[in-house]
């Protein structure tokens, strides 16, 4: 079967097609390229896949490639997804989010495509206190631009199920990490901080939780729902490896032998949300899924890869100092 992923050249979806292709999908990628995307997570698949460097929000362009295409499955995720950008400008969380969301409904009614995984985020549900989880059936209360747009998104598919019967299935992962996360996400800033010797900025006080998810379980959970996912359901997908920031970030600087003097508690990001953890029963029962990577092994395999791909990490700092010279005046 041929299955179109989106943001096909991002941190999460380069590994979710690997395993697509590795699983004997015919995969495309239709990816944009912003800052967040890069192909060389996923050089070693240009020969086996095909690659269209497009905006999902171009309707004529997306329309052009679902008619050369012709695809079975859509996994739709490309997003912008950086909550911090999106406190500093929400503009392009809507064009990208939103519109491009509607773009990718509307190109999969068309073509009549058999399964579209819209790709929303545990974000939807707004922040948890110190107890209990989110459910597929809890209200939706989302705090920051970025959620908010996520949130439309994923209403834009309900809105689609519901009323031109398109077969979405509706996808709420838990913060992931891993291999090739781009670096102003917590684990890849925290290590990069570690290795220059330079101070490792931490929220408020640290004491926010967030559920870890290794990216290998995350795409194991893609398999399982193209494969057997029901039409017109959602599936949270959870690791009940619950961490505050601060002990991640010690975890961090504990397995690269350095020390917590490098820690600095910063002034907390406004709305920033205490808590979020999934429960992922529903998956569990109904598709046989549940993580396999603990949260220690992980975060070792990650470490790992970072060191190993240092100039990788170096190159999009670079990167990253130009944009903070800019969206923060520095
Ligand atoms: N990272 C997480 O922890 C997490 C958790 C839950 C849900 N999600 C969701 O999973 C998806 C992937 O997250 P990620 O962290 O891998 O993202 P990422 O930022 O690493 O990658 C996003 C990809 O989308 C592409 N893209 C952005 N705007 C585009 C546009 N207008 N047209 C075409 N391509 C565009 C980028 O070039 C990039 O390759 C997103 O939908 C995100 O909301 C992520």
């Amino acid at each position: 079967m041929k299955v179109l992923i989106t943001g096909g050249a991002g941190f999460i979806f380069s590994r979710v097609a690997e395993f697509c292709v590795d699983a004997g999908y015919e995969v495309v990628i239709l990816d944009k390229l912003t800052y967040a995307g890069d192909l060389a997570r996923i050089n070693h698949l240009l020969d086996k896949i095909r690659f269209y460097q497009v905006d999902v929000s171009n309707q004529k362009e997306v329309f052009e490639i679902f008619e050369r295409e012709k695809p079975e499955i859509v996994i739709h995720s490309a997003a912008e997804t950086h909550v911090d950008r999106s406190i500093l400008d929400g503009k392009p969380f809507l064009e990208s989010n939103v519109i491009g969301t509607y773009v990718m409904l509307e190109a999969a009614r068309h073509y009549n495509v058999e399964k579209f995984v819209n790709i929303s985020t545990d974000e939807v549900y707004g922040e948890l206190g110190s107890e209990g989880h989110f459910h597929e059936t809890s209200p939706l209360r989302p705090n920051s631009p970025y959620a908010v747009s996520k949130t439309s998104a994923d209403m834009l598919g309900r809105s689609y199920l519901r009323t031109y019967q398109l077969p979405v299935i509706t996808v709420r992962p838990s913060n992931n990490y891993g291999m090739f996360q781009y670096p102003e996400k917590l684990i890849p800033v925290v290590f990069l901080k570690a290795y220059n010797q330079e101070k490792i900025p931490v929220y408020g006080k640290g004491e926010n939780v967030r559920e870890w998810l290794f990216v290998d379980d995350t795409a194991r959970a893609m398999l399982k729902i193209i494969e057997n996912g029901e039409i017109g359901e959602i599936y949270n997908v959870g690791s009940s490896e619950e961490r505050r920031n601060i002990d991640v970030v010690r975890k961090i600087l504990e397995i690269m032998g350095k020390t917590e003097e490098l820690i600095e508690f910063v002034k907390d990001r406004p709305g920033h949300d205490f808590r979020y953890s999934l429960s992922y029963e529903k998956i569990k029962q109904e598709l046989g899924w549940q993580p396999e990577v603990s949260f220690e092994e992980g975060l070792q395999r990650t470490i790992q890869w970072y060191y190993s791909n240092i100039d990788w990490l170096l190159e999009k700092i670079e990167q990253l100092r130009k944009y903070w010279k800019v969206a923060y005046k520095q």
